[in-house]
């Protein structure tokens, strides 16, 4: 597949106006995208687990509008206009409409709500970014009348891509794999595809509970952390190892060997903030009550062979993973001893979930 068998041919069917509603879940990935190329390509392929709680949902009405020179959107969270969120979706637009010729006949009302609270420092570009993509393929599916000659969700996450890198994963669940690897058929850099091989019972409802150590604004965009991989020392050796990565994670994720998937999961969280330490500018995102954390749950494992483990976003917070036979002795510990390192007591009981849905 190439970017071109994205463009459309002509529509068949006219339409004045609409509207489409779908929710799409944010994803917490094992082996990280960190470092992208031109039009959002990533520099190493990644996986996710698909989370289940997380998610925005987005209505999309449409109107057909006399002038057709330039975008036209409002956009809406929680039911309060939102100019600030106005230049990404800009920015998003213009990458797209290459693929969606029907972006500039139409006015749109962007309504978004996040299940997570706006101010909890978890991004919600993933989720909203494929939310919104999935809103209009429903109106491109509308205006082509027959079949797509595409398929629907691909397409959706190839512009999912385009909005927002990791959101190409959110689409679909339990797993999903961003980034051409010759061990993954059928992988791409252009879209997110369900991981195709098997997966060990272990595996399956994982738990993931997020801890909101810092609430805070993003420190670094991640437009800015990804450039700071261009000309960084270690770049090269980082995309070689998230690519061997990915190929020893198929194996822990068939035979169900929960201590090597720890040892892969951690490791690939520590290289990913090494990687944000040792560029040019350099960046701490941990805090202090990250590494107590981390600490924590690393004396927790130790003394009771919990299989428990963590990995890391772009950030302070942190998510503790374990499997569903262990979430009542987790949860336990974390109500007794993490929950103090989070920013007024808060954390976000997950797990993984299997994707978007049209409501
Ligand atoms: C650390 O997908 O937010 O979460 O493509 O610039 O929108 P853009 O970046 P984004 O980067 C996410 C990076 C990460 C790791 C990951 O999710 O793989």
């Amino acid at each position: 597949m190439t970017e071109t068998d994205f463009i459309p041919k002509p529509y068949s069917k006219h339409i004045k106006s609409g509207d489409f509603k779908w929710s799409s879940p944010s994803n917490i990935a094992l082996v990280k995208y960190w470092g992208k190329k031109k039009d959002q390509i990533p520099e190493n392929p990644s996986i996710s687990f698909t989370l289940d709680y997380c998610k925005t949902t987005t209505k999309l009405s449409f109107s057909e509008k006399e002038n057709k020179a330039d975008f036209s959107f409002d956009v809406f969270l929680d039911n309060e206009k939102k100019d600030d969120f106005k230049p990404k979706i800009e920015t998003f637009f213009k990458r797209v409409e290459r693929y969606l010729p029907f972006l500039k006949n139409y006015h749109f009302k962007i309504e978004t709500s996040n299940s997570f609270p706006h101010s909890s420092g978890i991004a919600s570009s993933a989720s909203g970014m494929s939310a919104l993509a999935l809103c209009l393929m429903s109106i491109e599916k509308e205006l082509v009348h027959d079949d797509l000659e595409i398929n629907f969700t691909q397409k959706a996450s190839f512009l999912a891509r385009l909005g927002s890198g990791s959101a190409c994963r959110s689409l679909e669940g339990d797993l999903v794999v961003w980034g051409e690897h010759v061990d993954v058929y059928g992988s791409s850099d252009l879209f997110g595809v369900k991981y195709p091989f098997e997966v060990h019972e272990n595996f399956k409802n994982y738990q993931d509970t997020i801890l909101l150590v810092d609430k805070g604004e993003k420190q670094v965009s991640s437009t800015v952390g990804h450039n700071l991989m261009h000309g960084h020392p270690f770049a090269g050796q980082r995309f070689e190892q998230a690519n061997k990565n990915l190929t020893d994670i198929k194996s822990i994720l068939k035979s169900g060997d929960l201590d090597a998937f720890i040892g892969l999961v951690e490791s690939e969280a520590l290289t990913l903030h090494a990687m944000m330490m040792t560029s040019m500018p350099y960046f701490i995102l941990m805090k202090p009550n990250t590494l107590q954390i981390i600490n924590k749950i690393w004396a927790f494992r130790e003394s009771t062979g919990s299989k428990v483990c963590f990995t890391l976003d772009a950030g302070a917070n942190v998510h503790v993973l374990y499997p569903e036979n262990e979430a009542g002795s987790v949860l336990k510990f974390i109500k007794s001893e993490l929950v103090t390192f989070c920013q007024k007591g808060e954390y976000i009981n997950d797990k993984v979930g299997f994707g978007a849905k049209l409501l």
